[in-house]
């Protein structure tokens, strides 16, 4: 286990992550938010995984139900078991100690923040993108801090597949969390190759494609936002290795169910959703575009709201486990997902703020789910779902303003 060092706090909120050496946290908060949060999941779980209890609520609610609302009885927080099994299609292949990950991208390769998290108890670490060949992103200036999150045009940046296998596997293969890396192509072959040099590679868990990206040969429109193209890459890929295999889904469709239906049909093991949203900034003294690269990544509790929705929709429509992504930052954030059908959370950008706040989560739900003599968070799951999941819907977008 590695000691935590206290972290030195300048603002790395508006710099570029990847430029210069890391700047670790930003403000600590003054006052640590509650072991337990309140509120209570209401309706029934309808993530086939979810232990639910006789009458089909959450055991804290149900025993809340009995009691007339009176204290459930306390667990012993070290006999909560938060595990989660990311590909239950490859039995034991990626069973995570807990749900709380890291997001690709905003934690490095992991070792870059061995000084200040102990790494060990977080549930997994996403890597940094990584492609076949070294990239050297995009031209900076590459972040902006906007509305409660960050814009990003990191582009990518990132030493290739054999540096990734040569410098930092070795080191994953001597730790016990998982180890998943974020695969990004922008041909098929370019996704089965790096995926085939990290097949057998000890210290590689998982692989967690990012599909966000364009496909050259096809005019450069996004593999996530093109179903057959969606498919045709997982597919690719899962016939490249055996690794449990996780997509990542783009916000920036129309209707994410069939995109999602198709990925698992194609092979996945989990769907991760989700990841940026498009967006841009204008430098407001040249009133010109902000980011070297015009576009950027829209991420943080600002997009929070669009994530829940969609981890919602996905997770009625498929069967395979969804992990949340998108603006959590404390045990509430990651409440919410649970209840929209989420079996587990990753944290990105919260962590260029206060990189505690993963193992904070972790923590607190080991206490929340004790306190309310559940033996994990699995009842958790999926409360807020409709009672008859997978009801097709017939409007496609359900908001109209
Ligand atoms: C600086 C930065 C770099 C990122 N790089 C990647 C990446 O390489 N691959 C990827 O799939 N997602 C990448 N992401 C997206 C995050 O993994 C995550 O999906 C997104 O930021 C939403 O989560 P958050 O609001 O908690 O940050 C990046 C995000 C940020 C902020």
């Amino acid at each position: 286990m590695k000691r935590k060092r206290s972290v030195v706090t300048s603002s790395p909120r508006v710099r570029d992550p990847y430029l210069g050496p890391l700047r670790l946290g930003l403000r600590r908060p003054r006052t640590r938010p509650q072991a337990a949060a309140s509120g209570s999941p209401a309706a029934s779980s309808g993530w086939p995984g979810a232990v639910s209890g006789e009458s089909g609520l959450p055991a804290a609610s149900e025993a809340d139900a009995r009691t007339g609302g009176r204290a459930v009885p306390a667990a012993r927080p070290e006999i909560v078991d938060l595990s989660v099994d990311l590909a239950p299609r490859r039995p034991g292949r990626l069973v995570l100690q807990n749900p709380v990950m890291v997001a690709s991208g905003t934690f490095g390769y992991g070792i870059e923040y061995g000084e200040v998290v102990d790494v060990e108890r977080l549930g997994a670490i996403c890597c940094k993108g990584t492609t076949l060949k070294p990239r050297l992103g995009n031209p900076p200036p590459r972040v902006t801090e906007t509305p409660a999150g960050m814009l990003n045009s990191i582009g990518l940046q990132n030493p290739g597949v054999d540096a990734v296998i040569e410098r930092y596997a070795p080191l994953w293969a001597g730790w016990q969390v998982p180890v998943i890396v974020n695969v990004a192509g922008e041909s098929i072959d370019d996704y089965a190759g790096v995926v085939r040099k990290l097949d057998g590679v000890p210290g590689v868990a998982g692989i967690e494609l990012n599909i966000s990206c364009p496909n050259v040969g096809r005019g450069g429109l996004q593999f996530a936002v093109d179903r057959d193209a969606a498919a045709a890459v997982t597919a690719a890929v899962r016939e490249a290795t055996d690794l449990p295999l996780l997509v990542k889904l783009s916000p920036n469709v129309t209707d994410i169910r069939p995109i999602a239906q198709a990925i698992e049909a194609a092979g996945a093991d989990a769907l991760t959703a989700i990841n940026t949203l498009s967006g841009i900034a204008i430098d407001r003294r040249t009133r010109k575009p902000l980011l070297g690269n015009v576009y950027g990544g829209l991420s943080g509790p600002a997009i929070r709201p669009v994530a829940l929705r969609i981890v919602y929709e996905v997770a009625q429509a498929v069967d395979i486990p969804v992990v949340a992504i998108g603006g959590v930052s404390s045990l509430e954030d990651a409440l919410d997902y649970f209840a929209a059908g989420a079996v587990a959370v990753q944290v990105g950008t919260a962590i260029f703020a206060d990189p505690e706040v993963p193992l904070r989560i972790v923590d607190e739900l080991r206490a929340y789910c004790a306190e309310r003599g559940l033996a994990s968070h699995l009842p958790l799951v999926g409360t807020a779902l409709p009672a008859r999941p997978n009801r097709p819907s017939s409007k496609g977008v359900e908001y109209r303003p």
